[in-house]
């Protein structure tokens, strides 16, 4: 970093080097819906690159495998899948559906040798959690190997939403950005450009901004907008106190790889939102958000207002590719864009410890005040 507070940060659709697409491996990512495989149905997704087919089995397990049938390479998509195994629609050799292991290939005789059960397509594991699939995106070991198998027992749970009742609404919602997983991800924790790119009466305006501190904290693989009595310039937060007559909090989180959840908090009442933005190419983003809430809110007038707010992001970030096309230098500068910085050091710092097996060095040595106007 300059005297300036500046940093420059590298241009362009990949921030990553070239060839390296900067993808965090060694991660759950949410793939779809859960609702988007039903019966024998099978749906296809991308993470970080890899084709994935994925199916629920007879007894409703979810399961994912390569999109690329190991024979020669058609996507095993577009075969049949019984139930429990996916026939290739070339030679129609078979795969289990949860362990991606060959159990058939129609054409051997009893002559031929080959060990059906040592072919694999690729397996990745999977687990359902408030209404998506998410799949663990284990690090590519070398080309043509394989995802690096790990054991279902020995991987971190899948992220979950935090909810704090027994009842509550639940919402989804989703959208495409043309962008490279970083620029997804700076864009989604980001406080200076929502005067300018949320403006709504119901939100706030461009004259609302004022200035603001804000107190930070590290957490393990994040850092956390400490716990806090929210911005006084925003409607929903006044219409919460309102209904609940107790004070507010909220609380803003960010972890690797690419979650933001925001917890609100008054009295018995609460709002919890995650958003993540899962890399699909090095090029396409998606970011899935997820809100739960105990207020009486009804799930469609919250849409009503949060797909508007979800379009004007895609809107900039469409707009953002056009410029990042020609490559041009940009910035990152203090305090607005601390938030980005954490999170270059913290990939760097995650990665650098995945490298050398020390313990990760966090960006943060401690709590720290930021200060911007929004
Ligand atoms: S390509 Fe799949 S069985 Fe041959
Ligand atoms: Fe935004």
């Amino acid at each position: 970093m300059s005297e300036t507070g500046q940093e420059i940060l590298a241009g362009g659709s990949a921030p990553a080097s070239a060839g390296d697409p900067g993808f965090l491996w060694d991660f759950w990512y949410p793939a779809l819906r859960s609702e988007a495989i039903r019966g024998r149905k099978l749906a296809t997704a991308m993470l970080l690159e890899v084709p994935l087919v994925l199916g629920r089995t007879r007894e409703g397990r979810a399961f994912a495998m390569r999109d690329a049938c190991p024979h020669r390479g058609i996507p095993l998509s577009y075969g049949r899948f019984d139930g429990q195994a996916v026939e290739c629609s070339y030679h129609g050799w078979k795969f289990d559906g949860c362990s991606a292991r060959c159990t058939e290939i129609p054409s051997l005789s009893s002559q031929d040798k080959v060990k059906v059960e040592r072919i694999s397509a690729g397996h990745y594991p999977c687990a359902e959690r408030d209404g998506y699939v998410w799949v663990y995106m284990s690090a590519p070991r070398q080309a043509g190997a394989g995802p690096g198998a790990r054991l279902a027992e020995t991987l971190p749970a899948a992220p979950e939403l935090p909810k704090f009742s027994e009842k509550y609404k639940i919402t989804h919602l989703e959208c495409d950005l043309p962008s490279h997983i970083d620029h997804g991800i700076i864009g989604l924790m980001d406080p200076a450009h929502g005067p300018f790119v949320h403006q709504s009466w119901y939100w706030r305006s461009r004259r609302s901004i004022h200035e603001k501190a804000k107190q930070f904290e590290p957490i393990p693989n994040g850092f956390r907008m400490s716990k806090h009595e929210p911005s006084s310039n925003s409607a929903p937060y006044k219409i919460l106190r309102y209904f609940s007559g107790a004070a507010t909090t909220t609380m803003i989180d960010f972890v690797l790889p690419n979650m933001r959840f925001e917890e609100i908090r008054s009295g018995r009442l609460w709002f919890s939102s995650r958003a993540t933005v899962t890399p699909v190419r090095r090029d396409l983003c998606r970011i899935d958000f997820v809100a739960a809430w105990n207020v009486l809110l009804p799930v469609t007038v919250f849409r009503m207002f949060a797909k508007p707010f979800l379009r004007q992001d895609q809107l900039t970030m469409i707009q953002q590719a056009e410029g990042l096309k020609h490559d041009p230098r940009l910035m990152l500068i203090d305090d607005a864009d601390r938030p980005a910085k954490w999170y270059f050091a913290l990939k760097a710092g995650l990665l650098e410890s995945r490298r050398s097996g020390a313990p990760m060095v966090h960006p943060m040595s401690g709590p720290v005040t930021l200060h911007w106007r929004s």
